[in-house]
């Protein structure tokens, strides 16, 4: 698989991303978790429906996460990081009713409009964490999730920033950990150094392939993904969003 289809943004040696995992996971939302007053029917949904779907990360029952037992019957789990106001989310839960899916976001607003979207459409397989997405992955068992989505992370354009970046080396390795075989990670950006970030971060792991074979590739949104809100504020703003999508390869058999 060719490194630069196209021009891509390319991979650069400056992004400053750590090689080595942090010994201990921290709590580090930077940003805001609740917005404007939130109304009525978004509070009730938060007090009554949120309590049924949410993983508390704070309970000791959920120091381990298991996928299979969240959803049991299910084909297959996949997690989307940052959410938002969740409607890529909720467009993947309702045409794959046969998979479950986890959701991340700790902006409460967010949560509550996913929950509205949850309650109409009748969704019963959606679960949700209100918390740092980094607090969950070490708590997931490895090969446990088919897709990972995270879907224009806020890109920390600073330098002085970019350890905010929720796409790093040592997060690409826990995705990489926790893909099934031929598994597949999703990014998108509109930020053209956090896409050259990103990159570097993914082909530095030996574990995923990208999946470009020519600029359409990462210019164009498959079909199977749907725009977010962000992704049409971005364009609206004329700025150029990349989508990336990259294959957990196969475990390498060992030499009998
Ligand atoms: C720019 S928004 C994009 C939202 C959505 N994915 C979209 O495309 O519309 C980034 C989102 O990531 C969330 N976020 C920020 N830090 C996070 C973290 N540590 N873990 C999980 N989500 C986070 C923010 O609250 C925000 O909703």
């Amino acid at each position: 698989m060719a490194d630069s289809p196209g021009s891509a943004p390319t991979s650069s040696t400056s992004s400053g991303a750590s090689p080595e995992p942090t010994p201990r996971a921290q709590r580090r939302i930077y940003g805001r978790r609740v917005g404007h007053r939130l109304r009525p029917r978004r509070r009730r949904l938060l007090e009554e429906l949120l309590p049924k779907l949410r993983i508390d990360l704070d309970d000791p029952r959920w120091q381990r996460v298991d996928p299979r037992e969240l959803f049991p019957g299910a084909e297959a789990v996949e997690l989307e990081i940052g959410f938002g106001g969740g409607e890529h989310l909720v467009w993947q839960a309702e045409r794959h009713p046969e998979r479950g899916f986890v959701g991340v976001e700790p902006y409460l607003g967010g949560v509550a409009r996913l929950l509205a979207a949850v309650e109409e459409k009748g969704l019963s397989n959606v679960r949700i964490v209100v918390d740092d997405a980094r607090l969950l992955l070490p708590r997931l068992p490895d090969a446990s999730l088919a897709r990972i989505h995270v879907l224009f992370p806020d890109p920390w354009p600073k330098k002085r920033h970019h350890k905010r970046r929720i796409v790093n080396r040592e997060t690409v390795r826990a995705f990489a950990r926790l893909l099934v075989p031929g598994g597949e990670l999703r990014l998108a950006t509109d930020d053209p150094g956090y896409a050259r970030w990103m990159l570097e971060a993914a082909l530095a792991e030996p574990r995923l392939e990208w999946l470009a074979e020519r600029a359409a590739d990462w210019r164009e949104r498959p079909p199977d993904w749907p725009g977010t809100r962000y992704e049409a504020k971005a364009r609206r703003e004329g700025r150029r969003p990349v989508f990336l999508r990259f294959r957990r390869r196969p475990d390498r058999i060992a030499p009998t």
